[in-house]
């Protein structure tokens, strides 16, 4: 099979973990007989550098004919105090609605061997498994109106929260399709005691599950979930919500693993005309600029957003499976980063090899 992969690094270490994904994709690639074929851009700050926007039409347009992309992290100091539309972070959100991808899929577990990493009790965080479906291209993200006017004590700002019935509908799917592969509940988060979309959100969720009556829902208000991923994260199967609460609710989510360094995301469009979804992947973590160029940025959250990408972009579960096992295999084997190993910390790329030998040790 060909593996048409464009990769997107970006910024901060985001070219670092990235390089490890693609590491691991081309032993995948050995191992199982397929051809990686990878082509670089430019997204983000590195893109505002080289050619002044954060999204140049160049990248934009690859995005939509390649079977994936692979993305680092976009986001940089040196463009803080520009206005939104001149901001790294402009180019993701750009790529995303260009690319059509409503559904971010970011799983969450807490790994045995990581017990104690996390500042939460063991007790607490034990058997944490969940996935969180958040909704990616609408809501205040992309809202119209929006903007900063005036300045001084008479300035004002909007931004607008909107949804429509097909744009949640359409991500709701995804959630209950996914938790049919899991443990069969959906907890829906939103916050109708306050927001009309949100009672829209509710409205269009019941709909939905009437269509999938094997699978569990219940509603839960944002802020009780907020508490209730610290208190109790094992009742959690998928969870379900809009894009601002998703974004939120995920870094907190992270402290369940021990690091965000640890996330990955799948974004996933709808299904095309060839029959395949634009596939958008990316680890949670940012561009943490502070780390970058250290060789200390922990690259298992980019190498689990590969494995995503070949299940979902290409079709390969047992290759996905066997990257998710080799990254089970190296964190038992306690081959960490700084951020989960402060004592004996691992380099990015000896992480990345160490993921590579065990696909082989396995194979
Ligand atoms: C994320 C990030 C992005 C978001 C930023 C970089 C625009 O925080 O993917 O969670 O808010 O969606
Ligand atoms: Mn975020």
């Amino acid at each position: 099979m060909d593996l048409n992969v464009l990769v997107l690094p970006g910024d901060g270490i985001g070219p670092e973990v990235t390089r490890e994904a693609v590491k691991v994709l081309q032993a995948v690639a050995v191992l199982a007989g397929h051809r990686l074929d990878t082509a670089e851009g430019l997204i983000g700050g590195a893109a505002l550098a080289a050619t002044g926007e954060p999204l140049p039409p160049e990248t934009r347009a690859r995005a939509r004919t390649a079977g994936a992309v692979l993305l680092g992290a976009v986001g940089s100091p040196e463009f803080d105090s520009l206005p939104p539309d001149r901001r790294p972070e402009r180019g993701l959100l750009d790529l995303r609605q260009a690319m059509g991808v409503y559904a971010n899929l970011r799983p969450v577990r807490a790994w045995a061997p990581l017990a104690g990493t996390s500042p939460l009790k063991d007790a607490v965080v034990t058997g944490t498994d969940l996935l969180i479906v958040r909704e990616l291209t609408g809501g205040l993200y992309y809202g119209r109106p929006r903007g900063l006017f005036g300045d001084g004590p008479a300035a004002e700002a909007v931004n607008t929260m909107q949804y429509s019935y097909g744009e949640v509908e359409r991500v709701a799917r995804i959630a209950f399709a996914g938790a049919r592969r899991r443990r069969g509940r959906v907890t829906s988060v939103d916050k109708s005691n306050v927001l009309e979309c949100s009672r829209l959100w509710r409205r269009v969720v019941e709909d939905v599950a009437a269509d999938f009556p094997d699978i569990g829902l219940e509603h839960m208000l944002v802020d009780t979930c907020a508490m209730q991923l610290i208190l109790n994260p094992g009742r959690f199967d998928v969870l379900l919500t809009e894009n601002m609460f998703g974004d939120i609710l995920s870094d907190e989510a992270a402290v369940l693993a021990g690091s965000i360094g640890l996330l990955a995301s799948a974004s996933l469009g709808a299904v095309g005309p060839g029959g395949g979804r634009a596939g958008l992947y990316e680890p949670v973590h940012g561009s943490a600029p502070d780390l970058a160029g250290r060789g200390a940025a922990n690259p298992i959250g980019a190498i689990g957003s590969a494995a995503a990408l070949l299940r979902f972009s290409f079709g390969l579960g047992r290759e996905a499976d066997a990257v998710e096992r080799a990254i089970g295999a190296v964190i038992a084997a306690g081959v960490l980063t700084a951020d989960l190993r402060p004592d004996r910390p691992a380099e990015t790329t000896a992480v990345g090899d160490a993921v590579c030998a065990a696909l082989r040790r396995a194979a």
